[in-house]
């Protein structure tokens, strides 16, 4: 199993110019030097670029929050995985509850995104999770398992790169976070169903997202099958996603 823990910090519809900027410089200072641990930044789409130059050699990556499946054409108001290469992206977050709930999206068209984010060289990050009608209605597993086959069977070979993120929809900005034991049973199911399905030829990492912040991760990640977070209202501000990497650092390599 993978030992390094990946950060993404999901910005959603939030931030200008001038509050991303201030975001960078003040995180920045705050970097663990731990080759152990990788950081992305998902900002809107409109920050891709000037936030580029500000973390150039720094060691933290750029994330698109979605993109088109098609590299250009008639399709107003989309972007493309190539134009998210061009902006600096190295990873690209698919699938992510919200746009299955506003924007319709269906495991299909996610796979689309995949196959064509691949393609141009991005590494998605496909976001998988039930709803709480669903796991009142004990079908966790049966929905992470469509989720996932009706998706990644449209790839032809696996992908040699690969992150998944396991959101529950109900602990989405509820503040209500999966208790750890919730976690590991959904955690083990996608790892067996990638040892089943992609054997060990896929560097896969599996994150947890989902109303985590500085005070509930030590919860959940002292647990191998967890190796990083997808966050979102805690990554808003530089303290609290630092302090948040730094107490998941503490409980996965803890001090002697
Ligand atoms: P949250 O969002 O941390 O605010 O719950 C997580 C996400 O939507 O990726």
């Amino acid at each position: 199993m993978i030992s390094s823990l990946f950060f993404v910090a999901n910005w959603k519809m939030h931030k200008t110019l001038e509050q991303g900027q201030t975001f960078v410089k003040e995180f920045l200072p705050h970097l663990s030097s731990s080759n152990k641990v990788k950081i992305a930044i998902a900002p809107p789409f409109t920050l891709l670029h000037p936030l580029r130059g500000l973390l150039k050699g720094k060691n933290v990556f750029l994330a698109a929050q979605d993109c088109h499946w098609e590299d250009r054409g008639a399709f107003t108001g989309e972007i493309s995985p190539p134009m998210l290469v061009d902006a600096g992206c190295q990873y690209v977050i698919l699938g992510h509850s919200e746009r299955r709930k506003y924007f319709g999206e269906t495991p299909l068209l996610i796979g689309k995104k995949l196959v064509s984010s691949l393609k141009a060289g991005l590494s998605p990050i496909f976001c998988v999770g039930e709803t709480l009608e669903k796991r009142e209605e004990g079908k966790t597993k049966k929905i992470l398992e469509e989720q996932m086959q009706e998706t990644l069977e449209m790839l032809k070979d696996p992908p040699s790169d690969f992150v998944i993120a396991y959101e529950p929809v109900w602990a989405i900005g509820t503040g209500q976070v999966a208790s750890p034991e919730q976690i590991m049973e959904a955690h083990g199911f996608i790892h067996q169903w990638l040892q089943n399905h992609w054997r060990n030829q896929v560097k896969c990492l599996v994150l947890y997202g989902g109303s985590v912040t500085s005070d509930n991760v030590s919860d959940f990640m002292g647990e191998p099958m967890v190796q990083g977070a997808l966050v979102g209202g805690a990554s808003l501000q530089a303290d609290s996603f630092s302090r948040l990497i730094q107490e998941s650092i503490a409980k996965r390599w803890p001090e002697p």
